[in-house]
């Protein structure tokens, strides 16, 4: 029986930072790319969803830290460190536990989900709430580094984009070639950056055989009240209901100027109510169950789409970067804000009938 490997050893040939570090997996990658029939019919192209919450720890994250940890071992690291809207602290704690290294991770106080704190927590990491936003935790993380035996895992690392980037290489492998238009999320932007290092090192024979014959036009999606690189300039007091991406000041901010530029793509907002609208959308017409912040690629196709500005017949992926558990409370929310309340019945199937319309 076959079993995937998990990114470093299903991409050997395309990781050579990897080459001779023992590997640290949890089976990470091999995510499915789901055809979204609605939303192809809505928007009128062709679109897929990369559905990035069926990693080991939730998240796309996993991809970036079997690289990191697994040159962290090789290094003779016993300690690694993050700072983390949530999904890093989850992954790096779960991979350095599996490495059998000590993991510290710096979080925003009071703003980090449920579902992640839990992960980390449990896999026994120390957890530190920082008395700031994300980008004081990742302040702070460096510093660290610099300064004590404990190794950055953030995507400031190389390894983390190098291990990303293999989502791209997989969007190809069961495409047959790049899409014409990838839309994901952008919060810290190294996602967009590792993605359109694989999606260029795929057409390129100086790494390895090539994949594909085009690269996608990359669309990033911040969201409204944490979009710095849209509005040109950091942001203060970065704010969202998407706390994944509730980032002022992105590490990778140039990275995803040059993924914009480059690849003829675009990087725009979306609102707070934009994000939640497709988040419902995803779940009740694909029954795809992400978290909010993961939905701003969703609610980037549906902007472009009333702008007009999707091609016919183009052939898009999403990605969607966490799994609806991580933060599941939104769900239960109807589009007017009202609580979603489950109907109480008796033991009594007739009752039961009778709610779901099936008896008078
Ligand atoms: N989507 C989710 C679910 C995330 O957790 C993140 C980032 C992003 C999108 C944005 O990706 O930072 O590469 O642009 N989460 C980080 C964390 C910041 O700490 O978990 P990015």
């Amino acid at each position: 029986a076959h079993q995937w490997r998990g990114v470093i050893r299903e991409y050997a040939d395309r990781l050579p930072m990897l080459a001779g570090a023992p590997v640290v997996t949890l089976g990470e990658g091999g995510t499915p790319l789901i055809h979204a029939e609605h939303l192809s019919e809505l928007v009128g192209a062709e679109v897929h969803i990369k559905y990035e919450g069926m990693n080991p720890t939730g998240s796309f994250k996993d991809r970036g830290m079997t690289a990191a940890i697994s040159l962290a071992a090789k290094a003779g690291a016993k300690a690694v460190v993050c700072a983390s809207t949530g999904n890093t602290s989850a992954s790096a704690a779960a991979y350095a536990t599996k490495a059998g290294m000590t993991c510290a991770v710096l979080v925003p106080d009071g703003r980090i989900a449920l579902g992640k704190l839990s992960q980390a927590i449990a896999v026994g990491a120390t957890l530190l709430q920082v008395d700031g936003n994300f980008d004081d935790c990742l302040t702070v993380a460096r510093k660290l580094a610099e300064s004590y035996p404990v190794e950055l895992v953030n995507s400031v690392n190389p390894a983390r984009i190098e291990g990303q980037k293999t989502a791209a290489f997989e969007v190809i492998d069961v495409l047959g070639d790049a899409p014409d238009i990838h839309l994901l999320p952008v919060g810290n932007a190294g996602n967009i950056t590792a993605y359109w290092k694989g999606y260029r090192e795929a057409t390129d024979s100086a790494h390895g055989t090539p994949i594909a014959t085009k690269t996608p036009a990359m669309w990033g999606f911040q969201a409204e009240g944490a979009a710095p690189i849209v509005k040109g300039h950091p942001v203060d007091d970065p704010d969202t209901i998407a706390t994944a991406i509730r980032i002022g000041n992105p590490a990778s901010w140039q990275q995803a100027e040059a993924a914009r530029e480059q690849s003829g793509g675009l990087i725009d907002a979306v609102t707070d109510e934009q994000i939640l609208t497709a988040h419902r959308l995803l779940s009740s017409t694909e029954g795809i169950f992400v978290e909010p912040g993961s939905a701003a690629s969703i609610a980037g196709l549906l902007l472009q789409h009333e702008r007009g500005a999707i091609p016919a017949g183009a052939r898009i992926v999403c990605t969607v970067t966490g799994h609806g558990l991580k933060d599941p409370q939104w769900a239960l929310k109807a589009a007017d804000g009202s609580d979603i309340v489950p109907t109480q019945i008796s033991v009594d199937a007739v009752s039961a009938a009778r709610e779901l319309g099936l008896e008078s």
